[in-house]
């Protein structure tokens, strides 16, 4: 990460949380430094989201959903944690140092994207003066409302309506130029790209113009004319409608992905407002990459023709490496001759629901898939429909699903994978002391050690209060030593704490982003605990003095179990009788 871990600090130090999760949520005051309001992150009646000014934390007893000022820019505006620091940062005042982005190029690109939005707002107003382009919109059935939505727009006929407007001298030429709006002539000059087209303007996930579609309203070829590839827009990354979908829900049940700016602007009129398009080309990882931090089931929708099935299968390959066990990806092929847009017209969302409903699982569209391509009956094409599947199968990242699709194709393959050629069955495995072949990253892994299940009861304490009072850290002035569950963990925060004795519970989140205890920390942050304010402190020397009762126990009884067996040294003895000595100290 390339934003230094001083300025997070000092951002989450001089935004305060309530006041910017006030401007997206009212929030009510609660008592001296809570608040309250009704959770943005899922639907509820009752006010089950809480933030805490002192901790600069929030918490959903209703869904869990937690964090710092970024953690919720991040969620409430689904952006990354790069985004999530910048959009706070401008909420601040602050620049982001970053070392590996220049800023000269993130101006330009800046004003590139205005350039974008203008014409955009332009095309849009343009669509108000052509009849016959609204007529054409009209009838394909699309309503004022989702026209506006999706701002849709028009390019006159004519060679320079966007070039004599936006491009008065060489400097916004360039721009035009570099945005693929204007094209320039062989023999000198230029002019407009999209000329008498109906206009889709592309937006990315955070609403930004980075391209357009235009399509003929009569005959004639292209059909669609797209923007090139530019600094803004590039296909294989970008995914049409994506940005109102986002707005449109709150939480994604799934996503769909279909191929046309038509196919996702119908489905939203009828209510399936999740669909986006790759505009006509294949699915990449980039797409794949990007919707899952949005949802964990994909339902790609595909034309029921030949065609159709290898553009599904090409994604389902692409796919392969993206499992996880949490998500589920389907197929839906539509009946022949059929689009999403004309099907939902023709049939309503209720039926197109019960479509989707009823699509196929990934692994139905794998082993289908290979059994059709193998001659079944004999055992040589069995074989060759297992090995086939198989190396499919080898691609998924271990796991219980991974697991489960082996399973699934012994049955139906009707042979032991043990006996299928060519390498073992489980090629990155080793068998472990039981002799069975077990992935390397399997079941074993998925029940990850948790912190907290082996602490001791004064330690958890300590470092619950610890996480929310961080100013605590100040009256830890001698820690215990030893190897008690948690300590070194404890000290490591402390260490942290003494730095900045007045940073909060939030910004200490920070420290932990995208580490195997970030879980853990954050349930210490909202545990709800019965100490009254007033008894923090002592509560804390409580536990402290119970933890070095337990770690001089822990010593003595180590030491003594020593001498029963073989005798301890004249140091070992010494310290034997310091150890009870600073117990009886404590206790
Ligand atoms: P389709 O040919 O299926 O068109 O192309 P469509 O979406 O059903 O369009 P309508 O209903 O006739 O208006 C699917 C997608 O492929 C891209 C576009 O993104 C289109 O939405 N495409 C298609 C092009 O980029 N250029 C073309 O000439 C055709
Ligand atoms: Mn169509």
């Amino acid at each position: 990460m390339s934003i230094p871990r001083e300025f997070i600090d000092l951002l989450l130090a001089k935004v305060d949380i309530v006041d910017l999760i006030n401007t997206h949520v009212p929030l009510k005051k609660k008592s001296a430094s809570n608040y309250f309001a009704r959770c943005p992150f899922h639907n509820e009646k009752s006010a089950s989201f809480s933030v805490s000014q002192p901790k600069q934390f929030y918490y959903c007893f209703g869904c869990g959903a937690h964090g710092n000022a970024v953690d919720f820019l991040m969620q409430q505006d689904r952006l990354s944690f790069p985004e999530a620091v910048e959009s706070l940062a401008r909420v601040a005042g602050l620049e982001v140092p970053r070392k590996a982005m220049p800023h000269k190029k993130d101006e330009s690109l800046t004003t590139l994207y205005d350039l974008a939005a203008t014409v955009a707002e332009y095309y849009y107003e343009q669509l108000k003066q052509s009849p016959r382009a609204i007529a054409y919109l009209k009838n394909r059935g699309i309503s004022g409302e989702v026209a506006r939505l999706f701002h849709l727009g028009y390019a006159q006929s004519g060679w320079s309506h966007v070039l004599d407007m936006f491009g008065t001298n060489d400097i916004d030429r360039k721009k035009l130029l570099d945005t693929g709006l204007i094209i320039r002539k062989d023999e000198g000059g230029y002019y407009d790209r999209f000329r008498d087209r109906i206009m889709y303007p592309i937006r990315d996930h955070r609403g930004r113009y980075i391209g357009f579609g235009g399509r003929v309203l009569d005959q004639g070829e292209p059909k669609y004319l797209n923007s090139p590839e530019t600094p803004l827009f590039q296909k294989g990354h970008e995914l049409y409608g994506l940005y109102q979908a986002l707005k449109a829900n709150r939480k994604f049940e799934r996503v769909m992905v279909v191929e046309g700016y038509m196919d996702v602007i119908a489905l939203f009129q009828h209510g399936v407002t999740y669909a986006v398009a790759t505009m006509g080309t294949a699915t990449t990882a980039h797409h794949l990459e990007r919707l899952l931090r949005y949802t964990t089931e994909i339902v790609f929708c595909f034309d029921g023709d030949q065609a159709g099935r290898t553009a599904a299968w090409r994604a389902l390959e692409v796919t392969l490496p993206l499992m996880n066990d949490s998500m589920q990806v389907r197929f839906l092929f539509l009946p022949e001759g059929d689009d999403p847009d004309s099907l939902i017209r023709k049939e309503g969302k209720p039926a197109f629901d019960q479509r989707i409903r009823s699509a196929s699982s990934l692994s139905d569209f794998l082993f289908q898939t290979k059994w059709k391509e193998a001659d079944t009956t004999t055992m040589e094409g069995r074989t060759q429909f297992a090995t086939e599947a198989k190396k499919c199968i080898d691609r998924v990242p271990a796991g219980i699903y991974q697991d489960i699709l082996y399973s699934e194709l012994e049955k139906r393959a009707r042979v032991d994978l043990g006996h299928v050629p060519s390498a073992a069955r489980l090629g990155d495995s080793s068998p472990d002391e039981t002799g069975l072949l077990r992935p390397k990253n399997g079941l074993a892994m998925t029940v990850s050690s948790g912190l907290q299940s082996r602490l001791p009861q004064p330690i958890h304490k300590a470092l619950m209060l610890l996480v929310q009072n961080p100013q605590l850290a100040g009256l830890a002035i001698e820690l215990p030593a030893g190897n008690l569950p948690g300590l070194a963990f404890m000290n490591q925060l402390i260490d942290i704490i003494k730095q900045n004795l007045k940073i909060t519970t939030g910004a200490l989140l920070e420290y932990w982003r995208g580490q195997k205890e970030e879980k853990f920390i954050a349930k210490l942050a909202h545990w709800e605990h019965a100490v009254p304010e007033t008894g923090i402190e002592h509560e804390f020397l409580g536990a402290l003095r119970q933890i070095n009762v337990l770690a001089y126990d822990n010593e003595i009884n180590r030491l003594l179990a020593k001498a029963a067996q073989e005798g301890l040294s004249n140091e070992e003895k010494t310290e034997l009788a310091a150890c009870i000595a600073r117990k009886k100290a404590y206790t």
